[in-house]
């Protein structure tokens, strides 16, 4: 089968590499891909918001399946332009996308299903927003409705920095996607992601992996698309998953279904690990970047048989097979991210023969230029290991980073930090 992957970053790097690993696969296509991708894909210049365009590449090529890793074109429809010509697509519709699209969306759902998750009001103008806030108290969280480019979210201590939020939603920091905002009382405790692949009606639980938001050691600073990841996270017990499946993912997929929008695609919640039990953050419509990065190199199942499966509403498999091994990823970024990233600097990889066992550098925000390797992003490089621990794991993907020929780029050092702890207490 030739396969079409949409997108250019590590998620799609390692979505890549993994569907390449497929007997399925003839041909890989990725639009747009990156210098890494194209090392495993065939990188093609097709505009992914002009779904006629698209449609005509898959016609041409013989594309029997079209695999989406962001949430951008999903919210824009791209699933239901393909759909509608008749192409197998793993991805939500628009409709569907609305779960990460507008959380006012997620919440009434929510309500309607008695899903865990914190109480809320939605607004769509800033004095009664800020009456709400006044009454509530700090702290409390801001939140443009719409996408926002993860950087939507406001976690306010104070009031005066929730007022403020509230001012820069309505007066359009966040464009139409600060149009309405929803204020959320703050939810305390461990944060953890869970995917679960969907074909519509059934929800396949993957496996768990926690990622650090923040750009600075010790989990401080500014938030990010993600400075790091590991897999498995071992705060998820079984018996969390089970609860999880029970009490918001299966409601959410039977809620979704009775709106006539049934769910196709990579369901990611994003949990509050509260003293009440898991509640639900948000969602996302798709894999998590750097979370995808250390799922699929444990994943030892086909990923192109069970996204064309998940496409066409028949995921019959009720397991997957996982490495027993743990995985886990650096984000190696450009100087200034997560405010402005410097693009141009030029980094060097150390050959693949070289690096330490179980090692691999997913490329995210690279480019090629004048015969170089440079940073083209924010978050440029996913440095990734595999070890007999999460513990492990790191060890060799930080041995790997110091292979890494670039002066310019950082990251941190303490990825990890929390399952490491756990590791080391562990009987
Ligand atoms: P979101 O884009 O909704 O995932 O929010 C970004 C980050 O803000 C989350 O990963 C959490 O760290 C934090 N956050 C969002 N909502 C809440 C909440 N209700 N309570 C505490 N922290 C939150
Ligand atoms: N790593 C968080 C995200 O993909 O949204």
């Amino acid at each position: 089968m030739n396969v079409l992957l949409i997108g250019s970053g590590g998620r799609e790097h390692a979505l890549a590499v993994k569907l390449a690993s497929s007997p399925l696969l003839e041909t890989l296509f990725c639009a747009p891909g990156n210098p890494g991708i194209a090392e495993t894909a065939t990188c093609v210049v097709v505009d992914v918001a002009d779904h006629a365009k698209l449609i005509d590449f898959c016609r041409i090529n013989g594309v029997g399946l079209v695999v989406v890793g962001p949430e951008a074109p999903l919210v824009d429809g791209l699933a239901d332009a393909l759909k509608d010509a008749g192409i197998a697509v793993f991805g939500p519709s628009a409709a569907a996308a609305q779960l990460e699209g507008s959380k006012g969306f997620t919440k009434a759902l929510c309500d309607r299903m008695d899903i865990p998750t914190a109480a809320y009001g939605r607004f769509n103008n800033a004095p009664k927003a800020k009456a709400y806030v006044r009454q509530q108290g700090a702290p409390i969280v801001i939140k443009a409705d719409g996408l926002a480019a993860g950087k939507g979210v406001t976690v306010a201590q104070t009031l005066e920095e929730a007022l403020a939020a509230i001012e820069d939603c309505f007066e359009g920091a966040f464009g139409e996607a600060g149009a309405e905002v929803v204020v959320e009382e703050f939810l305390e405790g461990e944060e953890a992601s869970f995917f679960c692949l969907c074909d519509g009606t059934t929800a396949l639980p993957l496996t768990t992996a926690q990622d650090h938001k923040r750009v600075g050691e010790g989990d401080t600073g500014p938030n990010t698309g993600g400075m790091g990841a590991y897999s498995p996270a071992s705060i998820m017990t079984d018996a969390l998953i089970a609860e999880v499946m029970e009490k918001i993912i299966d409601p959410t997929m039977r809620g979704m279904a009775e709106q006539g929008m049934p769910f196709t695609g990579v369901l990611y919640a994003g949990l509050m690990l509260t003293a009440d039990g898991p509640k639900l953050i948000e969602y996302n419509v798709r894999f998590g970047d750097p979370e995808c990065q250390v799922i699929m190199p444990r994943l030892k199942d086909d990923l192109l048989a069970l996204t064309k499966a998940a496409a066409d509403g028949n995921l019959v498999t009720s397991t997957l097979d996982w490495s027993r091994q743990a995985a886990a990823t650096v984000v190696m970024c450009a100087p200034g991210y997560p405010a402005s990233a410097e693009k141009g600097s030029v980094i060097r990889l150390p050959k693949a023969a070289d690096l330490p066992e179980g090692v691999t550098i997913y490329q995210a925000g690279t480019a090629q230029k004048d015969g170089d390797l440079v940073a083209s992003g924010g978050r440029v490089l996913n440095v990734t290991a595999m070890g007999d621990t999460v513990t492990d794991a790191l060890e060799q993907a930080y041995r790997a980073v110091d292979m890494v020929d670039w002066p310019e780029g950082f990251c941190r050092r303490d990825i990890g930090w929390r399952e490491i702890e756990r590791e080391t207490n562990r009987p």
